[in-house]
């Protein structure tokens, strides 16, 4: 009964982050895989041209608060280089931390 219960409270979760994968995909695919690629290796191709170079998700070990602020204000906001402008007039908190989850994804 108690396994049933957790399993039962637990579920919404579980289809909440697949949701946000899903959701993600295309918003990745249209705003993001041109610098970051469309596998996440970091060599899309506007982005193989930066200096330095878009992150690599197939390694990058996520931090999801710092992405979140990447993402939302650019990365020049976050102490690092130009090569990418904030979302935040584009996509909604919810847009993002569902890109951000399927960015996840691409991690070997
Ligand atoms: C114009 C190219 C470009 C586009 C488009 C772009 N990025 Fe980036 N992104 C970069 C570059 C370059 C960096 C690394 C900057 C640095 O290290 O100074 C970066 C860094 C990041 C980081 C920081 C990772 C870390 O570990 O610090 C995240 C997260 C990120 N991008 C997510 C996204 C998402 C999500 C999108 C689409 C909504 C996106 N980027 C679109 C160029 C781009």
């Amino acid at each position: 009964m108690r396994r049933l219960l957790i399993a039962v409270v637990w579920w919404p979760f579980f289809l909440g982050a697949a949701r946000a994968e899903e959701n993600g995909k295309p918003i990745y695919q249209e705003h993001c895989a041109k610098c970051h690629g469309s596998r996440g290796d970091g060599k899309g191709p506007v982005g193989r041209a930066l200096d330095p170079k878009p992150t690599d998700f197939t390694y990058a070990k996520a931090d999801d608060a710092a992405w979140f602020k990447v993402t939302k204000f650019g990365t020049k906001a976050a102490g690092k280089s130009d090569g990418m402008e904030g979302y935040g007039k584009l996509l909604t908190d919810d847009q993002i931390r569902a890109v951000l989850t399927y960015c996840k994804t691409f991690k070997r």
